[in-house]
C-alpha cells in the first residue's frame, strides 16, 4: 500500500475537518491549540508535505529553506501577510488562502463594529452594568448618526464591496472609497461608491473604514498624520490587520478627542493590545472575530482542508495564491 503523505494541522481545528484530514493523511495535529514557536514549526514541519495553517504561523524563506518536503501551506484565513509569498514561490510551495467564503460575514461584522462605535453600544453597556444609571437624560451616550451619512472605504475588495452594498442601499449612505486601482465603473455604479483620494477620503468622511491587505505599503495606513485630517466627529474602524493603523496614534487621537470613536477587531502585535487602548473609553475592542461564525469558520477550514486535499491527492488546489508553482 502507498504510503499516506504527512501534513502538519498547525493549530486546532473543527474534529469533523481533521477527520477527513486523516483519513487520507498523516497527521500531525495540534488541537490543545498552543501557538508553536518558529522552532517547533520547523521541527513538526520535517518530513510533511503540507501544513494548514493559521495567521499565527510565519512562513518564511529560512523554514523553507529547512522544510524542503513541504509543498503546500494552506491559510485557514483570506488574509496572509504571515507568508512570505515570494520566498514560497522560489521554494516551489504552492500557498493558498479562504477567500469568497468569508466575505459577507466580514461584511456584516464591519457594519456590526461600525454602528456599536457610532452608537455607542459597548460603553453605554458598560455603564449600565456598572450601576451607574440612575435616570434618564436628554445628551447620554448620544453618538454619531449612521444612516444618510458618508461612509469612507479603504481597500475596496470583495469585503470592501460587500460592506459599500450594505451601506448604500440598506442605511442610504453616500460611499466614498480609495483603493490601490479604481473598480470599474460598473461595480462603482453598484456599490453606489465614488472613487477619491485618500485625503479627500478621510476630510469627507463621517465614518472610515478600513479593509484593507496588510503589506509593507499598507504599513500604518492611518497615522498622526492622516488622524489629524479626520473630522472631530468621525469614527475609524479597523477589521483589515494589525499594523494598518498606528495604535499608539490612534489611542492618542481617541483620548484628546480628535476623533469621535474607533472600532477595532485587530491589532499591532495582537493578542496583545496597545495599552493606551484599554484605558480609553471611547473605542469598541474585539478579539480578530471579524469572520467567525460557526458557518463561516467551518467552511473556511474545509476549503483550507480541501485545497490541501486536492493538491497533495489530485495535483491542483481551489484557491491558490502563487498559481506559478504548480506546472
Ligand atoms: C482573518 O483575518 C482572515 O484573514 O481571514
Amino acid at each position: 500500500m502507498m504510503k499516506k503523505p504527512s501534513v502538519l494541522v498547525a493549530r486546532a481545528i473543527f474534529p469533523e475537518v481533521l477527520q477527513q484530514l486523516q483519513s487520507v493523511f498523516e497527521v500531525d495535529h495540534n488541537q490543545n491549540d498552543e501557538i508553536l514557536s518558529p522552532a517547533q514549526l520547523h521541527a513538526r514541519l520535517q518530513g510533511k508535505a503540507g501544513a494548514l495553517t493559521t495567521g499565527s504561523e510565519r512562513i518564511d524563506g529560512p523554514l523553507l529553506n529547512a522544510c524542503q518536503g513541504l509543498k503546500i501551506v494552506a491559510n485557514m484565513a483570506v488574509g496572509y501577510n504571515n507568508f512570505d509569498v515570494e520566498a514560497m514561490t522560489r521554494a516551489g510551495v504552492l500557498a493558498t488562502n479562504t477567500p469568497d467564503v468569508l466575505t459577507e460575514t466580514t461584511a456584516d461584522f464591519g457594519f456590526a463594529l461600525l454602528m456599536a462605535t457610532a452608537r455607542r453600544v459597548c460603553e453605554s453597556e458598560h455603564f449600565l452594568r456598572a450601576g451607574l444609571w440612575t435616570k434618564w437624560r436628554y445628551d447620554m451616550f448620544a453618538g454619531a448618526e449612521v444612516h444618510g451619512s458618508t461612509l469612507g472605504i479603504i481597500g475596496m475588495g470583495r469585503i470592501g464591496q460587500g460592506i459599500a452594498r450594505r451601506a448604500a442601499h440598506g442605511f442610504g449612505m453616500q460611499v466614498i472609497y480609495h483603493n490601490r486601482s479604481r473598480l470599474a465603473p460598473e461595480v462603482e455604479a453598484e456599490c453606489k461608491a465614488r472613487y477619491v483620494d485618500k485625503a479627500t477620503l478621510l476630510r469627507e468622511a463621517d465614518h472610515v473604514m478600513l479593509v484593507v491587505p496588510y503589506s509593507a505599503q499598507s504599513h500604518h495606513t492611518i497615522g498622526a498624520h492622516e488622524l489629524a485630517l479626520m473630522k472631530p466627529t468621525a469614527t475609524l474602524v479597523n477589521i483589515a490587520r494589525g499594523g494598518i493603523v498606528d495604535d499608539a496614534a490612534l489611542a492618542q487621537a481617541l483620548r484628546e478627542r480628535r476623533i469621535a470613536a474607533a472600532g477595532l477587531d485587530v491589532y499591532e502585535g495582537e493578542p496583545q493590545v496597545h495599552p493606551d487602548l484599554l484605558t480609553v473609553p471611547n473605542v469598541v475592542l474585539t478579539p480578530h472575530i471579524a469572520s467567525a461564525t460557526t458557518r463561516t469558520r467551518m467552511a473556511m477550514a474545509q476549503l483550507a482542508a480541501d485545497n490541501l486535499m486536492d493538491y497533495l491527492l489530485r495535483g491542483q488546489a481551489r484557491t491558490p495564491i502563487n498559481p506559478e508553482v504548480v506546472q
